[in-house]
């Protein structure tokens, strides 16, 4: 299957990703990188990796909908099975979802469905919540709210900061998205109606 990632900041889960992607039995290829952010270091990352990239600026649209018809044109022009989600911090339109139904994967830094948006960790932590953690899920319409494939724990201590709490919550990240990339590819995981199947059997 080919893999379109798109990302907006550092992107040290695309680099995750990349690495996975190198090992001989992955069963995907990365077929190009897309950012909204021209200088995100992500497009470093892709580009170092000979990588496709491209950028669509959401700043050069004067809506939603018209930057989200741009974004499409890009990905359609790669015809990727797998849109994987790595901290792109843009809110896709529901017409976008629905046309990458079942196709699109986002990482979320927190247990869904516990804290959608943004802050997660300072937010765990203001709740004197003794765990947090990563999920990874389906994009569906509504924000942060697609069925959950996989999840990472990770116990908060007392001296936490929500710095300190973001990096363990990293370290997850870059282990569970390959894994649930790699499921997705082997044709493990899909989304029914409202669910995740995995291996044929509901989760
Ligand atoms: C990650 O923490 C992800 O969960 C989030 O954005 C961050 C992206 O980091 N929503 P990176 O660009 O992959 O380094």
């Amino acid at each position: 299957p080919k893999i379109l990632v798109l990302a907006s900041g550092s992107g040290t889960n695309l680099q995750a990703l990349i690495d996975a992607s190198r090992e001989r039995d992955f069963p995907g290829q990365i077929v190009a990188v897309g950012s909204n952010q021209p200088g995100a270091f992500a497009l470093e990352r892709a580009a170092q990796a000979n990588l496709e990239t491209f950028v669509v600026n959401h700043r050069n649209f004067g809506s939603r909908d018209e930057f989200d018809a741009a974004l499409m044109a890009e990905i359609l022009r790669h015809a990727p099975d797998l849109i994987v989600l790595a901290g792109f911090m843009r809110i896709l339109t529901t017409d976008f979802v629905r046309a990458f139904r079942g196709r699109m994967l986002n990482i979320h830094p927190s247990l869904l469905p516990k804290y959608t948006g943004l802050k997660t960790h300072q937010r765990a932590l203001e709740a004197g919540d003794s765990v947090h953690g990563v999920s990874i899920h389906f994009v569906t319409e509504e924000l942060d709210g697609g069925p959950v494939i996989a999840q990472a724990e990770v116990a908060i201590a007392s001296d936490d900061t929500p710095e300190s709490l973001a990096e363990k919550v990293q370290e997850k990240e870059h282990v569970l998205y390959p894994i649930v990339v790699r499921w997705f590819c082997e044709g493990r995981v899909q989304l029914g109606s409202d669910y995740v199947m995995f291996d044929g059997q509901p989760l």
